[in-house]
């Protein structure tokens, strides 16, 4: 009997316009851009070995653990597209997936667990060929939507938008091409706020955008931050960045105080660190900013050319704000 293994790494990425609301299978009610981060990944080994039969049997461990939670995930999601994974049949799967972040983080996992999870199928699929990542963002999305975007370095953008003719609500698609430098030198230091479980998931939270009254205006705003982010993006306007990175922080977490039933996610010191931040970027002029995900984290973004200035204000001034002190460094994926 052969004994064949596969191991793969995918990042967890930030969305610097927000995907919020969905329709279908899993296809968005707008456009996102996100960074691809670099030292929060999920790392996956899946080990398959045939098993004379017709049907596919799986073993899921996280982090050295059988969590049969995740197990019956993945067999839902394996069930419910199995049009896409035939050559699955007759193999017997043993996953063990590990996060570089801690999981008490507050780090949502969903998209650099579920792109490592379809890179390693894929490979199964495609050998000794290369994987097609058109496919795998494909795949990733009908998994966890944001996942979409974990499988291509730098920036990519998921979603229909008329600036980018190959842009689709199916897969996401690179952008790295277009940046100007400085993007590609942007970091992100995740202050860890909050370390509990979020209080309502994500899936929840798309769900109440169905009968949200200012979800035409989403979506509407959430177009046009598209396009115009496209274009700072590839002028470099680092103050144009800020203006949309921050407003789009502040409508997710807008529209999730204005649901029914409404609900919060950001904690005070959320509030006291995103006050530190303005007022820092007033006193120094240095092109500092936050966005949030669906969570009490913050996420601080700025250009490789502030970093010391930066390190020293987080160690100086929001690290007493963080949970037992913690924060990640993360930067963007070359
Ligand atoms: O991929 P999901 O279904 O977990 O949704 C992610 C939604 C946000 O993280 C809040 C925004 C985004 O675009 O990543």
């Amino acid at each position: 009997m052969n004994n064949n293994q596969i191991i793969k790494r995918s990042p967890s990425n930030i969305a610097i316009v927000k995907y919020w609301g969905k329709h279908g299978n899993q296809l968005p009610n707008n456009p996102s851009i996100s960074f691809t981060l670099s030292n929060c990944f999920t790392e996956t080994k899946v080990t398959y070995n045939e098993n004379g039969t017709d049907s596919t049997n799986m073993e899921f461990y996280f982090e050295g653990k059988e969590n049969p939670a995740f197990k019956s995930k993945i067999e839902k999601y394996l069930l419910e597209n199995e049009q896409h994974f035939s050559f699955l049949k007759g193999l017997d799967l043993k996953i063990e997936s590990y996060n570089s972040f801690p999981h008490s983080s507050g780090i949502a996992s969903s998209a650099s667990s579920m792109s490592a999870l379809i890179m390693c199928l894929l490979a199964i699929k495609y050998q000794d060929e290369p994987i097609d990542l058109q496919e795998a963002s494909f795949l990733s999305r009908l998994a966890s939507g944001s996942a979409a975007r974990s499988v291509y370095p730098l920036m990519t953008v998921w979603g229909e938008t008329p600036s980018l003719p190959s842009s689709s609500d199916e897969f996401a698609i690179p952008i790295g091409d277009m940046l100007h430098p400085v993007f590609k030198t942007y970091h992100d230091t995740i202050l860890i706020v909050s370390s509990k479980e979020k209080s309502v998931s994500s899936r929840a939270g798309h769900s109440l955008m169905n009968e949200h009254p200012m979800a035409e205006m989403r979506y509407a705003t959430a177009r046009k931050n598209t396009e115009d982010l496209l274009t700072i993006l590839k002028q470099g306007d680092v103050e144009g960045f800020i203006r949309i990175a921050e407003a789009e922080a502040n409508q997710l977490h807008d529209l999730m105080a204005t649901s029914t039933p409404s609900y919060t996610l950001k904690e005070p010191n959320t509030i006291n660190i995103i006050n530190k931040i303005l007022e820092f970027r007033k006193d120094t002029g240095l092109p500092v900013c936050y966005t949030l995900d669906a969570g009490p984290n913050v996420h601080l973004l700025y250009p490789d050319s502030c970093s010391e200035q930066v390190h020293d204000f987080i160690e100086k001034e929001l690290k007493d704000y963080c949970f037992e002190n913690k924060y990640i460094e993360d930067k963007v994926l070359r």
